[in-house]
Order: structure tokens, then C-alpha cells, then sequence
């Protein structure tokens, strides 16, 4: 779940290597470090901790135009200085960044490395010095990568360097994303386009088990046993302008407010030339002729699936269920005689959801992702994808890409029954204006996220039926970035055991969209209160005047999510900024799940 950066041409490239890592922080902040190749000589500099830290401590009188880089999300090994990347071989030949995990790595030290002297605890370092032993054995250089990489289970995307020749870069990948990115002059490796779209926009999409020979004016690619695969170059549907924070403090605000215009981008993607409703036929057809939809996803994009399950059912009249990505090999559910697996994943490049979606194929079953990230390794290994339009999010905690993947759900569900009981584009483009007048009211969540959140251990969202599955999101966002312990309950479920943890002044959050279960809730808000809760209430109604209340426009029920998640968004934003936390980039988290 680390980041990887490499470019060789001839602009100096500390800079262009500390950017990309920038742009691939959210993949991991635990430590950073960079490789720079002049001359035979290959200088490492690494540092625990943030980019910016790596920065300052970088000699300016180092330069090169050959090198690479690394951010880490530690998974093997502390995250401590020696653990970081590069890594190097014993006689510092090689030096390599690697993104993935070795599963056998106690293995390959015993079979080849008895006596080799490591440096680090990671299982990295047992990649450098394979490619080096084997090399010493009278291996050519990549015939030893690719020697290496045969004898390598698990997962890597690797950039690297040898020290005897200043006109190559390697790189090698398996189950964890890279691309290559073409330049005028020079080439480079990236995690994702986002780390070069500064200085192209021309990529090769590299496939498993294949490696790479780059030079400043070509890019190689090789299949593991040396035989050379051809493949046009494509242009990413990104701009460099999207990936910029411009005026706003953080990319979570940035991203919270961009979520009306998400939802109006989405219905145009997803409309004829006549403005109606339309959706790759074949798509919908799929889904309308399965007989139960297996939605698989993680995190917040689990909470999305949960809405879509309403979506599907209530709309489509279509048997759904919805499972988290890492339980399904445990717990596989007995499955119908049709089914259609749809992944659910904002990166596209979860390996949860990899892992269900490999095995569900050998079982051959049908499979179709949603994603916001074109050309991800969940879009190209599923059947079909519908694209997210949601423009790259980067803050770690996912907030538009949440409201995305509802509003496509939504959109495929009315399709499959169509457009028959509900005028979905009606009703979205209704709740896209209450959520841009909802976005006017922060300084009011700011208020209550100081009257209620900042000086609290812990905190409980409740709510039934749609208000339930929103209560989940919301809760995980107040967690994930403000430390605030905070669970999401069913109302209804509190006084079966939690409602022993309220005390005076616990915050509990209502949320009451929908008619049917008002009264039931109004009732659980004044049994905490009567336990000395601190109560707020997210409503379509004024409840009472003795609560703190955030009102909601009346909205679609069953899209009142799309409504009732901006101002727990703000909330927990607010929390966390009053706290002093770090908003974009929470302790212990990374952006793209890339390990199981
Ligand atoms: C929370 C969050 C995570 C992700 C989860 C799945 O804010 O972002 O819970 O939703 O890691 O990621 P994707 O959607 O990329 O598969």
C-alpha cells in the first residue's frame, strides 16, 4: 500500500520524484525516501515520517536525472528509519523501491540468501539481494530481475537501479498497480498517473508479471519469461488541475463541496444526447437477468453498497446482498443460479475485493465493478465497469466517492426497472441542490462540532432503515479523522446492551429522514436523553426546541443519504480540525488498500 515513483531523462530529479510522492502520499505516510543515480554512484536518503520531512533533509548538491522513490504504508518491519525504502543490496549495486508484500520471503532467505546480511526487517530487502546473488551467479541483469521475480510469491510493484549502468531503469509488477509514463526526452514510473500527470499524459498500463526496461527514450515491456509484449500507450481522463487543492485548506473540504457537482456530472455521464437516462444496455441487461446480486466492497464503499442493496430491492425488485470483501472467502453465502458479482471500490485496486473478485471468476461467475479510477485492476480483471465521474479524490477519507457510488447504484437500479417508479433523475437533481445548501451551513456544523464532538471520548449515531445505513458512514468518518471513538447503531438496537455506555453528556447523533420511523426514533432520542445524552438531531422535521437540530429539505427518502452525509462530514471534519488532527491524512491509514 506504498507509493513508487522513477523517472530517468534529463531534468534534474529531486523535485520530479518528491512531486510524485506528494501526489502518492495518500497511499501511505510512514516514512519516505528517494534514490538519486549520477555518475556510478547511487545516493540514498530516507527519513521516517512525511515527505516534507525527506524534503528538508535532502542535500541540494546531490543531482541526477535517474532515480526513484517511495512513500510507506509499513506492513513488514516498524516504520522506523532502516525499514524505509530504497533498499539496497549488500555490495549496493542495487537499490529498489517495492510496493507489495512477499509471502515467502522466510523461504527464499533459506533456499538462496544463508549467510547474506540484512539490514532491515523488511521483506523487501530479500527482492535486492535475489536480483544481486543471482547476478554474482553470472546472471545478465534482467534475466536476474526476471529469475526473481519467478521465485517470488506475493505481490510487488518494483522500481530499480543498478549502479553499474546510469541508462536503465527496471521496474516489474505483480498484483499491485504501475504504470509507465512516456515523455520527450525522458520516461517514468508511477503508482498511479496522478504522480506524473505534471509532466505527461501518455501511460502504458502494466499487466501482471511483466517487467520493463526504460530508458530516457524508450519503454520495454517484457512478459516474465522475456518475450516482448507490444501495447499502445493511452491518455488518463485526468487533469493536473484536479489533483490541486487550490483555496482550500484540505482536500476533504474541497472534496465535500464538490459533491452536488459530482452528482450533476454523473447524470450527464449517464444520459443520451436527448438527456434521458442511459446506461451501457448491455450493463443493465446483466443486472436485470441475474437472479441475486452479491455486492462486494470495504469501508465506505461498503456503506455505499448497503444503500444500493435498498436501491435494488425496493426499486428494482431485484434479491441483493451485500458483504464485506474480507469476509466472503470465510463465510461465502450459498449462492443462487444466476449470480452477477458487482464490486464496489473507489480506487478500483482493493485487495479485499481482488481476492473475491479472482475467485468468484474461476468459479465462473459474471462480474461488474463500479470505480472512480479508469483502467484500475478491478475494472480490467471484472466483465464490465460503470465509471464513478467523480474526479480523483484524495483526502483519505472517502466522502465524494461515497455520493457517487450511490448516485450510480441508483441510476442502474431505475434502469433495470425502467424508469418505472421513481423519476431518478428528477428526484437527483433535487437533493443535488439541497446538498449545495447544506454545504452553505458550515459554520454551523463547525459550532456544534465544538459544542458536542471536540471534548468527547466517544460518540453513537442512530437511525432506522435509510437513516441506519448513514449512520454507519457517518460514524466511520468521525472516527477515521477526529479519533473520536463513535459508533453508527440501529435506534431500535441501543437499548438491547449499548445504551449501558451512556453517561452525561455523551453525544448521540438522530438521524430522522423518513416518515415511517419517526415517531420510533423521536422515542430512542428521549430514552438517552433521560440517560444524560447530549443529543443532535440530523432531520427533515423540527423535533423540539430542546435539541440542537440540523434541518433537512425534504428529500426522496431513499436518496436522503446523498443529503444527510454532508453535515456529518462537516461535523467530523470540524472535529478534527478543532482537535488538531491531521484531516487528509489520518494516523495509520492509506488511501488504497492494496494488501488483504
Ligand atoms: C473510509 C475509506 C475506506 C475505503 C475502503 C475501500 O473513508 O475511504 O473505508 O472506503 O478502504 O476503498 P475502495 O473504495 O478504494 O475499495
Amino acid at each position: 500500500m506504498c507509493g513508487i515513483v522513477g523517472y530517468i531523462g534529463f531534468e534534474d530529479v529531486k523535485e520530479i520524484i518528491l512531486g510524485g510522492l506528494e501526489k502518492l502520499e495518500y497511499r501511505g505516510y510512514d516514512s519516505a525516501g528517494i534514490a538519486i543515480a549520477n555518475n556510478n554512484v547511487v545516493n540514498v536518503i530516507k527519513e521516517k515520517g512525511r515527505i516534507n520531512e525527506l524534503r528538508q533533509s535532502i542535500d541540494k548538491s546531490i543531482t541526477g536525472n535517474l532515480g526513484i522513490g517511495h512513500t510507506r504504508w509499513a506492513t513488514h518491519g516498524a516504520p522506523n528509519h532502516i525499514n524505509s525504502h530504497p533498499h539496497q543490496s549488500s555490495s549496493k549495486r542495487f537499490t529498489l523501491v517495492h510496493n507489495g508484500i512477499i509471502e515467502n520471503e522466510d523461504e527464499l532467505r533459506q533456499k538462496y540468501l544463508n549467510g547474506t546480511v540484512f539490514t532491515s526487517d523488511t521483506d523487501t530487502e530479500v527482492i535486492v539481494q535475489l536480483i544481486e546473488k543471482f547476478v554474482n551467479d553470472g546472471e545478465e541483469v534482467p534475466l536476474a530481475i526476471r529469475h526473481t521475480m519467478s521465485e517470488l510469491k506475493g505481490s510487488y510493484a518494483l522500481a530499480i537501479l543498478d549502479n553499474e549502468d546510469m541508462n536503465t531503469l527496471y521496474a516489474a509488477k505483480n498484483k499491485t498497480p504501475l504504470l509507465a509514463g512516456r515523455g520527450s526526452g525522458f520516461n517514468m514510473l508511477g503508482s498511479d498517473a496522478m504522480a506524473m500527470i505534471n509532466y505527461t499524459n501518455s501511460f502504458y498500463e502494466i499487466e501482471d508479471k511483466e517487467f520493463l526496461v526504460i530508458t530516457k527514450d524508450s519503454i520495454d515491456i517484457y512478459s516474465i519469461y522475456g518475450n516482448k509484449v507490444v501495447r499502445e500507450p493511452y491518455k488518463a481522463d485526468i487533469d493536473a488541475s484536479d489533483i490541486e487543492k487550490g483555496t482550500y485548506p484540505h482536500y476533504m473540504m474541497k472534496e465535500i463541496e464538490e459533491q452536488p457537482f459530482v452528482v450533476r456530472k454523473i447524470m450527464s455521464e449517464y444520459s443520451d444526447e436527448d438527456g434521458n437516462m442511459f446506461m451501457d444496455p448491455g450493463i443493465v441487461q446483466e443486472v436485470r437477468g441475474c437472479d441475486k446480486l452479491y455486492i462486494i466492497a470495504c469501508g465506505t464503499s461498503y456503506h455505499a453498497g448497503l444503500i444500493g442493496k435498498q436501491f435494488f430491492e425496493k426499486i428494482s425488485g431485484k434479491p441483493t446482498e451485500v458483504i464485506i470483501a474480507s469476509e466472503f472467502i470465510y463465510n461465502m453465502p450459498l449462492l443462487t443460479k444466476k449470480p452477477l458479482f458487482m464490486f464496489i471500490s473507489q480506487s478500483g485496486e482493493t485487495a479485499d475485493c481482488r481476492a473475491v473478485l479472482v475467485k468468484v471468476k474461476e468459479m465462473g461467475h459474471r462480474t461488474l465493478t463500479l470505480t472512480n479510477v479508469k483502467g484500475s485492476t478491478l475494472s480490467r480483471e471484472a466483465d464490465n465497469t460503470l465509471l464513478l465521474h467523480a474526479g480523483p479524490e484524495i483526502a483519505v477519507a472517502s466522502t465524494k466517492a461515497y455520493t457517487a457510488q450511490i448516485t450510480v447504484l441508483s441510476i442502474l437500479a431505475a434502469l433495470v426497472n425502467n424508469n418505472k417508479n421513481i423519476n431518478i433523475f428528477k428526484e437527483l437533481s433535487k437533493i443535488a441542490y439541497i446538498m449545495e445548501t447544506l454545504c452553505d451551513d458550515k459554520e454551523k456544523y463547525k459550532e456544534l462540532a465544538n459544542k458536542y464532538l471536540v471534548n468527547s471520548r466517544n460518540c453513537f449515531y442512530i437511525g432506522r432503515s435509510m437513516d441506519y445505513f448513514l449512520c454507519l458512514e457517518a460514524s466511520l468518518k468521525l472516527k477515521e479523522i477526529s479519533y473520536i471513538q463513535t459508533e453508527g447503531f440501529a435506534a431500535g438496537e441501543l437499548k438491547h446492551g449499548t445504551i449501558a455506555l451512556i453517561e452525561k453528556g455523551t453525544p448521540v447523533i438522530a438521524v430522522i429522514t423518513q416518515e415511517n420511523i419517526n415517531l420510533n426514533t423521536r422515542s430512542n432520542i428521549k430514552e438517552v436523553k433521560a440517560r444524560g445524552a447530549a443529543t443532535m438531531v440530523i432531520s427533515m422535521r423540527k423535533i423540539s426546541q430542546e435539541t440542537d437540530q440540523i434541518i433537512i429539505d425534504d428529500a426522496n427518502e431513499l436518496l436522503s443519504p446523498l443529503a444527510t452525509i454532508i453535515p456529518a462530514q462537516y461535523l467530523a471534519y470540524y472535529a478534527a480540525l478543532l482537535k488538531g488532527c491531521d484531516i487528509d491524512k489520518p494516523r495509520n491509514l492509506a488511501k488504497s488498500v492494496t494488501v488483504e
